[in-house]
């Protein structure tokens, strides 16, 4: 459809689809490794336990099975696919990138392949850079998927990190529709909402790469100082996000907040208003899953009956940079 003349291109959500690693690792199980109780983690996280990648279950496996099966979920085949990005900070190998190993994994042997790399926010910097080459015709269907093997990344001694996170991957699939009116009530990606503050990078970051020590080193994070970030960033980019459509936050569906901590997800949902029936929350079953973690939540809540089509959801997330963002999408 035309609106004054332009055609308006929405990327339309065509299919969700998620994996995670057979191996559960709860509380208890950690609190045998480093000085933590089950307590402890479940009352300053949320988090009672987390999927442990096995050798078998590396980056690129995840991200193609997720893909698998949100291909399964649109009824599309690989052969749709034009373009693949995954997001993630935890590649099989440093280059070439997850992504043309997911495209040739699932036959789709055409149009860009390339992952990004923007920490815990990966997600919905894919989400946004997907939406960017829909609308400008670059490709018509693109799989965004967000895949993390995490687990490789934590020093296993340090209790304030080790017990934070998890693996997955979670997929998306995304497609050019022309038929756009240009308002709110258009399904498709309304509006995406990037930031970051390169000098607070000091914040989270592995103390290593190919770069300087020659391997990806560990995760460090100042953990204290990211979450009160994350309660401002978190807050701000919804009322950003809010307002760059003209709506109010009781119009909003569903929240699929990152998930780092139930505390910084039970903020942001405050802020809006929302009660937390309408937030979706699998950071108790996932723990952190990095950008892993919002489409691995959508795709729960959208096999699980929950999120429905026509539906009005908010992702927001914060990350190692800093970075953060936000993103409105009528399912
Ligand atoms: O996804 C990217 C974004 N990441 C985040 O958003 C994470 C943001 N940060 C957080 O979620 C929280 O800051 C943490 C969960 C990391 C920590 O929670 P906190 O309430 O800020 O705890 P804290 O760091 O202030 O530590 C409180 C106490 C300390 O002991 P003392 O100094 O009070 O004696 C820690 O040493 O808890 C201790 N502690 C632990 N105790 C048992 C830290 N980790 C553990 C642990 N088990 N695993």
């Amino acid at each position: 459809m035309t609106s004054g003349g332009n055609t308006i291109i929405r990327s339309v959500c065509k299919g969700v689809g998620s994996f995670l690693p057979r191996t559960v690792v709860t509380n208890n199980d950690l609190s045998k490794r480093v000085e933590t109780s089950d307590e402890w983690i479940r009352k300053r996280t949320g988090i009672s336990e987390r999927r442990i990648a096995e050798d078998d279950e590396t980056t690129v496996f995840m991200a193609t099975q997720a893909a698998k099966n949100a291909l399964e979920h649109s009824g599309l085949n690989g052969a749709d696919i034009d373009g693949v990005i995954v997001a993630t900070t935890t590649p099989d190998n440093t280059f070439p990138a997850v992504a043309v190993s997911v495209q040739s994994n699932i036959g789709a042997q055409h149009g860009p392949a390339f992952d990004v790399q923007a920490a815990c926010c990966g997600f919905v910097y894919a989400l946004s850079t997907a939406d960017s080459m829909l609308k400008s015709g670059l490709a018509k269907r693109f799989l965004v998927i967000g895949a993390e093997r995490f687990s490789s990344l934590l020093n296993w001694e340090d209790r304030t990190t080790c017990v934070l996170f998890g693996d997955g991957a979670g997929a998306i699939i995304l497609e050019a529709d022309e038929n756009g009116t240009g308002d709110n009530s258009d399904r498709g990606i309304l509006s995406c909402h990037l930031h970051a503050d390169g000098t607070l990078r000091n914040l989270l970051y592995t103390d290593g790469g190919a770069g300087t020590t020659k391997s990806a080193g560990h995760v460090v994070m100042e953990g204290q100082d990211v979450f009160r970030h994350a309660i401002t960033f978190m807050s701000d980019i919804v009322v950003e996000t809010l307002d760059a459509n003209g709506i109010e936050a009781s119009e909003i569906d569903w929240l699929v907040p990152h998930q780092a901590n139930i505390r910084i997800i039970e903020a942001t949902a405050k802020k809006l208003d929302m009660d937390m029936s309408q937030v979706v929350v699998t950071v108790d079953k996932h723990g952190n899953t990095s950008a892993a973690s919002i489409p691995l939540a959508l795709d729960v809540a959208v096999k699980d009956g929950r999120i429905k089509p026509g539906q009005l959801l908010l992702f927001e997330a914060l990350g190692g940079g800093l970075t953060w963002g936000g993103a409105l999408l009528r399912f």
